[in-house]
This record gives C-alpha cells, structure tokens and sequence, in this order.
C-alpha cells in the first residue's frame, strides 16, 4: 500500500486571534490541488477551538505537546484525554524545541507517544541530530536511540508519522539537502524493518522537518523516502499550500 503524503504545519508558540483567523483563511482560500495528500495544522493549544471551528473539514488539527499520563495536579499540562475530548486526532510529541528547552528525554518522548496512542491519538513523533551530533558522525546513532526509545514502548505504528528534524536545519534556512535527507530516511526505514518489522518500516511515513519552503519543498519530495514534512515557519505563510500541493 502506497504510504500517504503528510504535510504538517507546526505554528509553534506564534499569533493572535487575528493572526490565526487570517491563516485560517488563506488555507480555507488556498486550492489544493494534490489529492491524497493528509494535511495536518498545529496552533498553540490556546487557539486550538477557534482553529477547528474556522478550518476546512478536509485538514485537521493537531496539538504540539500533551501530558505523559493521564491529567491531574500537573499545572500546566495538558493531557491526552482533553484533546480527545476536544476531537482533536493528532499530536506532535518529542520535538526538539521540547528535547532541548524542555530537558525532554529519549524515554520521556517514548513513554508519552505510548500514552497519547492509547487513548487514541494519533501522533507526529520527531527526532533528529543537532549539528554537533552530525559533525561527530552520529547521526545515525542518535536518530536511532530516539527512535528506539519510541519503539520501546509503542506496539502498533499505525498511528504514527516519525518526522526527523535535523536540529541545525530547523528554523535556520539551511535546509538539509534532498541527498541528506534520504540518506537518514532510508537508513530510518531499514532501521525499522531490522528492529521493529518489515510492515511498519513499508508503511510507517518519515516525514521530514527544517525549514521546508515553498521553494525546495518538490525536489525533497521527490526521494523515495521522504514521505511529506513538517514545517514550521512557512506553515504561517500562504506558501504552505504550496507545499501541500508539491506533492502533485
Ligand atoms: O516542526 C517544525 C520544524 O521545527 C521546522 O521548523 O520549518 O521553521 O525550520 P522550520
């Protein structure tokens, strides 16, 4: 079965309640021409009702962050079980933004996707080397262990899209290049098929994240492995449907 193209929009901590309806509407106005492409926006969770009452009932929404178990005294957090009472299918777990401020772990990321995908979320894990990490030659080594750690503790992939966000492409403008970016998917995918099984590595999608424009987003589609993206700035711009459509 071929594995659907996914295109993320991870708004992070950014906009207004003006902001969000005019980004709203530029993606309610935008044509998508790619059909079988699943779009996915992420607003901060504060705008996250308003999101899903204004947007086109063919994307849906997602949430940047939930609670590793289920709610309680955790001030602050939010768990799985509101965003499914809210509807809300998806979450992005394990982002770097979260590894790195946050103190977040390999284990803690996995522990929270296991929780969010039994309450029946459905979850957009992320993982990815900083740049120091590359240099020394552990890429690979890196992406593993977090992928391990997901691994670890999830049983069933049919819920989840694995983004690998390079740290040092993330919000910088130096993109990894299409070679780059196959090389670590392909070495992803054959990772999953040794340690997890050949099914989930066929159909699980890796999607790719560091900033994706519309300018570079069609020759980074075009590798055989790179299965859509998650993007962050230019998912605020009107140039996101581009990237939908890139697909195409
Ligand atoms: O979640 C999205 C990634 O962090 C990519 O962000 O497209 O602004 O580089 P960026």
């Amino acid at each position: 079965m071929a594995r659907k193209f996914f295109v993320g929009g991870n708004w992070k901590c950014n906009g207004t309640i003006e902001e969000v309806k005019k980004i709203v509407a530029t993606l309610n106005a935008g044509e998508a021409t790619a059909s079988n492409v699943e779009v996915v926006v992420s607003p901060p969770f504060v705008f996250i009702p308003l999101v899903k009452e204004l947007l086109r009932p063919d994307f849906q929404v997602a949430a940047q962050n939930c609670w590793v178990k289920k709610g309680g005294a955790y001030t602050g957090e939010i768990s799985a079980e509101m965003l499914v009472n809210l509807d809300i299918p998806w979450v992005i777990l394990g982002h770097s933004e979260r590894r790195s401020l946050l103190n977040e772990s390999n284990e803690f990321v996995g522990d929270k996707t296991a929780y969010a995908l039994s309450k029946g979320l459905k979850v957009i894990a992320c993982v990815g080397e900083t740049l120091e990490q590359r240099e020394a030659g552990s890429t690979m080594e890196v992406v593993a262990a977090q992928t391990k750690a997901i691994a670890d503790k999830v049983t069933n992939w049919a819920n989840v899209v694995l983004a690998y966000e390079p740290v040092w492409a993330i919000g910088t403008g130096k993109v990894a290049t299409p070679a780059q970016a196959q090389e670590v998917h392909f070495e992803l995918r054959k990772w999953l098929a040794a340690n997890v099984s050949a099914e989930v590595a066929e159909t699980t999608r890796l999607i790719y994240g560091g900033s994706v424009n519309g300018a570079n987003c069609k020759e980074l589609a075009g590798q055989p492995d790179v299965d859509g993206f998650l993007v962050g700035g230019a998912s605020l711009k009107p140039e996101f449907i581009d990237i939908i459509n890139c697909a195409s």
